[in-house]
């Protein structure tokens, strides 16, 4: 079973690194007919490598512990938008393919389907006639299958609202999602973002494909469906977590620090300083509770719940299928007034919003599930492994991650225009966590060497929980590079626009009123 982050590094020129954390086994030695060949999915190492400058293992829990105190700041971008980079997150990284990985897998499968790409194959696996996929399909090869919620508390089953789900004979089996990476199957809200992406892909089949011969029609479709991701991405998703001065810039004028010019056919590289620190910005914004629908309102939607709703995170209440009255409300997780779309607005309050990106993560992901790690679920409720900080500061550490400082030297070497956070601003902050819990010479450790993900974080919290500086040019540039490294691209496909919104848009809304037909009784089907 793939779950966050159980990746080790195969780092480009370095080898495998990282063994364990919290009892996971290196995934790639996992896999003994891949052992022996570089994994096609690589990861590389943008920056110089930290040596010396790794903050000890009593500094980190210290750390983790003052960054998991949920003493953050409230945000303005809708709370959707941290499931949505969630999903993105597996779209990019390393495990989404574990569902080929050490069986029936071809050297050309690997090839294809290992690379850090805005593809969308946590959506789509291999496609439809590779035998490994073939399940994630319905019986035409095109539409993709869903699942079916169970009936509770006198709302309905309801076809399209769960996750496809097994059919085995235990209930474990029965309760696994059918879908390439199980990670999005971690908590109910990433969960419901699959969902609506399924149907996306399902709607464009039933009403774009109007003279496609049968042998296009799903290739048709993936292609419609990824760049329509990847413009939403671009255009709304990106400037509300980076600055979007950084985000032009790059997308207008290209990269200037990651993998430049490289031909765009070339298989993307995965830098470690993205997906161990920069990427992890989404884990700042998640709730600790949600107005969640009409039934789990007023902040009872909580995020432990939102575990136990999932068939990884949890165990659907022990069930095995979600029940309906955990089928999300979408006009509470994006607005629907950006669209001009009143009737499908909620009122203020009961609308979510991120948590800030800023330095604090809420008190539940200090206790996380073990079943979302791997761990092993007789692990104490305070084991420092449980706590999302502390080991996002770990894995750093493992692959001598550079510190803020060396990136912010090495950006600017490259012609990246960006000022550094001083000394004072690390020790500060702006209303971010306090370092007062730290000893005179933890503190200096990590004002002098502070960890990339902190750095990101602390710098963020200058442009009112936005990523900026280093954080934003990386992001930036990653993203950039995984849609050029597309087989369907945006990047390479200059002249593109989108169709299926108004005028040239196409926002997450957009993509949301177009996948449910703008009805209300099914973006919000208790009402
Ligand atoms: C409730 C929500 C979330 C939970 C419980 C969660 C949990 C985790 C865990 C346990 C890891 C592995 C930590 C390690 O051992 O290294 C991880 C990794 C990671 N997370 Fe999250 N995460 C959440 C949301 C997000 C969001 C919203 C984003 C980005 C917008 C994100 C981005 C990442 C990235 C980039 C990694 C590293 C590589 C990977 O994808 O596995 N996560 N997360």
């Amino acid at each position: 079973m793939a779950t966050h982050g159980s990746e080790s590094f195969f780092v480009l020129g370095e080898g495998l690194l990282g063994e364990t954390v919290g009892g996971r086994e290196p995934t790639v030695a996992l896999a003994p007919n891949v052992a022996a060949v570089t994994p096609p999915f690589r990861f590389s190492r943008l920056g110089p490598k930290g040596s010396g400058k790794q903050l000890n293992e009593t500094n980190r829990k210290k750390i983790g512990s003052l960054m998991a105190a949920g003493t953050g700041g409230q945000g303005q971008i809708p709370a959707g938008f941290t499931y949505l980079g969630q999903f993105t997150d597996h779209d990019l990284t390393f495990d989404k393919t574990i569902v080929t990985f050490g069986e029936h897998v071809s050297p050309a499968q690997l090839v294809q389907n290992r690379s850090p790409s805005l593809d969308l194959d946590s959506l789509y696996g291999a496609g439809p006639a590779d035998p490994e996929s073939a399940k994630f399909y319905e019986a035409d090869g095109i539409h993709l299958k869903h699942g079916t919620s169970k009936a509770a508390d006198g709302f309905a089953a309801l076809d399209g609202f769960d996750l496809p789900r097994g059919a085995g004979t235990t209930n474990a089996q029965k309760r696994k999602a059918i879908v390439p990476d199980p990670r999005n199957d971690e908590n109910l809200a990433v969960a419901q973002t699959h969902c609506a992406m399924i149907r996306f892909h399902n709607r464009v089949v039933d009403t774009q494909l109007g003279g496609v011969p049968p042998s296009q029609r799903f290739i048709k479709a993936r292609e419609i469906v990824t760049k329509h991701y990847q413009w939403m991405l671009r255009t709304d998703y990106l400037p509300r977590v980076c600055a979007q001065g950084v985000v032009n810039d790059v997308f207008n004028n290209g990269r200037k620090a990651f993998e430049v010019g490289v031909p765009a056919t070339q298989v993307p590289t995965m830098p470690i300083e993205f997906s161990v620190a920069c990427f992890r910005l989404g884990h700042s914004m998640v709730r600790r509770a949600y107005n969640w629908n009409k039934v789990f309102d007023d902040h009872t939607g909580t995020l432990d719940y939102l575990f136990i709703f999932s068939g990884l995170g949890g165990d659907l209440g022990g069930e095995t299928r979600l029940i309906s009255t955990w089928i999300a409300d979408f006009r509470r997780l994006y607005d629907f007034g950006e669209a001009n779309k009143p009737t499908l607005e909620v009122p203020a309050n009961k609308f979510n919003r991120a948590m800030r990106i800023d330095t604090s993560i809420v008190d539940p992901l200090r206790h996380l599930p073990p079943s979302t790690f791997e761990g092993d679920p007789s692990m104490g409720f305070n084991d420092p492994e449980r706590n999302l900080a502390f080991r996002n500061l770990t894995r750093a550490n493992m692959c001598t991650l550079a510190t803020g400082q060396q990136m912010a030297n090495f950006l600017k070497n490259k012609g990246v225009t960006l000022t550094k956070l001083t000394s004072a601003q690390i020790r500060e902050g702006q209303g971010g966590i306090e370092l007062g819990g730290l000893t005179k010479t933890q503190r200096h450790a990590l004002v002098q060497n502070t960890p990339l993900w902190f750095y990101i974080l602390r710098e963020a919290e200058f442009d009112a929980g936005r990523l900026k500086g280093v954080g934003a040019r990386i992001v930036a540039e990653t993203f950039h590079r995984a849609m050029e490294g597309s087989q369907f691209s945006i990047v390479n496909d200059a002249t593109w626009h989108p169709t299926l919104g108004p005028n040239n848009t196409f926002r997450m809304v957009d993509l949301l009123l177009f996948a449910f037909d703008e009805q209300k009784t099914l973006l919000a089907p208790l009402g």
